[in-house]
């Protein structure tokens, strides 16, 4: 499909007033903590841009990062389609199916060339020759890099396509990898998380779409605007932390009191993410606030790491009360809670999980 119209025409065709156009580029641009000169930039980006060709390529994956767009509350995935992107290949939510849905794939890549974005939930086997996922007789691998030649840019969508996930996780039989293994060269950006937040699939790709290039990525190419900091920097339980006030299971006093989690295995000082600012399904909760400890779900090798409810290892090795000390020490020392979280994170990945986890 050609996408020759500019997203400013079709807005004005459809009714939609300059002011809300701002209005949504104002909400973009505060979640991907921009500069408030950014919201006027991107509105006149996004007016000028096209609709942008995407084609969403589902490989060894379970739907979860689907379904989380499904939720996208602002703008809603019916907006992101209708107003902003051309979904031209999407397995999931396309009428069309079999010979028709490829030949929209290849219509697609024809008529974008150079200019459309591949979004990729999933990872890719790569074990004898591809031959444990295909679609239509194509494997995952071959049609990867058939799509991927003549793209803009590049979305893993996911842990598994960001990182291998859980396909990638002990003793991965099919040889399982992740999508920046297999495309070097292709501008790429890792939207990590199992599933990831759906503001920051779409956050970023109206970025893309506004400026004409990646958001600024952080050291495993994920957008820093989400994953800039930990769970921990901004959990709502940190006072707790502080005070040495720790949940012991998930029944005592401590945790019918909103105690923190961690001696219950929370592994939220070594995950960066935005789930305590954001949040899930338009804000409502996430999982600390559901009574469970983050499980490092948009960290690399979360699944195999460090066993779920095994606790971090202990900062400074003491008990809950010089846990806090350590928190205090660190920032006597001048040390961010990050780079608390980077040293923690080499124990946490390097710990074998165990039998009972
Ligand atoms: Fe499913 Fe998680 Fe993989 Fe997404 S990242 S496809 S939710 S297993
Ligand atoms: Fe919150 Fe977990 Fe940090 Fe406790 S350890 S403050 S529950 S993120
Ligand atoms: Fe995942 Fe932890 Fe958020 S488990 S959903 S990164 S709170």
């Amino acid at each position: 499909m050609k996408n020759v119209q500019s997203l400013g025409a079709l807005m004005e065709e459809r009714g939609v007033s300059r002011r809300a156009f701002l209005k949504y580029a104002s909400y973009v641009a505060s979640l991907m903590a921009l500069p408030p000169a950014a919201a006027a930039a991107m509105a006149e980006g996004l007016a000028k841009a096209r609709r942008q060709s995407v084609i969403w390529l589902s490989f060894q994956e379970c739907t979860g990062c689907t379904e989380s767009i499904t939720r996208a509350h602002s703008p809603t995935l019916e907006n992101l389609i209708f107003d902003f992107i051309s979904l031209d290949y999407q397995e999931v939510l396309m009428a069309a199916c079999g010979e028709a849905a490829d030949a929209a794939r290849h219509a697609a890549m024809a008529d974008n060339k150079g200019k459309y974005i591949v979004v990729v939930e999933g990872s890719v086997p790569t074990k004898d020759g591809g031959i444990y996922s295909a679609i239509g007789g194509v494997s995952n691998l071959q049609m990867l890099q058939e799509t991927v030649e003549n793209a803009f840019a590049v979305v893993a969508v996911g842990s598994c396509a960001s990182f291998g996930g859980i396909p990638k996780a002990n003793p991965n039989p099919t040889g399982a990898v992740a999508i920046s293994d297999l495309i070097g060269g292709k501008p790429l950006i890792n939207i990590s998380g199992c599933p990831p937040i759906p503001e920051a699939i779409v956050g970023s790709l109206s970025y893309i779409l506004s400026f004409g290039k990646l958001p600024e990525l952080d050291h495993l190419g994920r957008p820093k605007a989400f994953f800039g900091e930990t769970i921990h920097d901004r959990c709502y339980r940190r006072p707790f932390y502080e005070r040495g006030l720790f949940a012991d299971s998930f029944d005592d006093d401590g945790a019918r009191q909103g105690w923190c989690l961690y001696k219950v295995g929370c592994k939220g000082p070594v995950t960066y993410n935005a789930c305590a600012t954001l949040k899930w399904n338009g804000g409502v909760s996430f999982p600390i606030q559901s009574g469970h400890g983050c499980l490092g779900c948009s960290e690399p090798n979360f699944w195999d790491g460090g066993g779920f409810y095994r606790p971090l290892p202990t900062p400074l090795g003491a008990t809950g009360t010089v846990l806090a000390g350590a928190a205090v020490a660190g920032a006597a020392l001048g040390l961010g809670a990050s780079h608390l979280a980077r040293k923690h994170q080499k124990n946490y990945l390097a710990a074998p999980k165990s039998e009972e986890d």
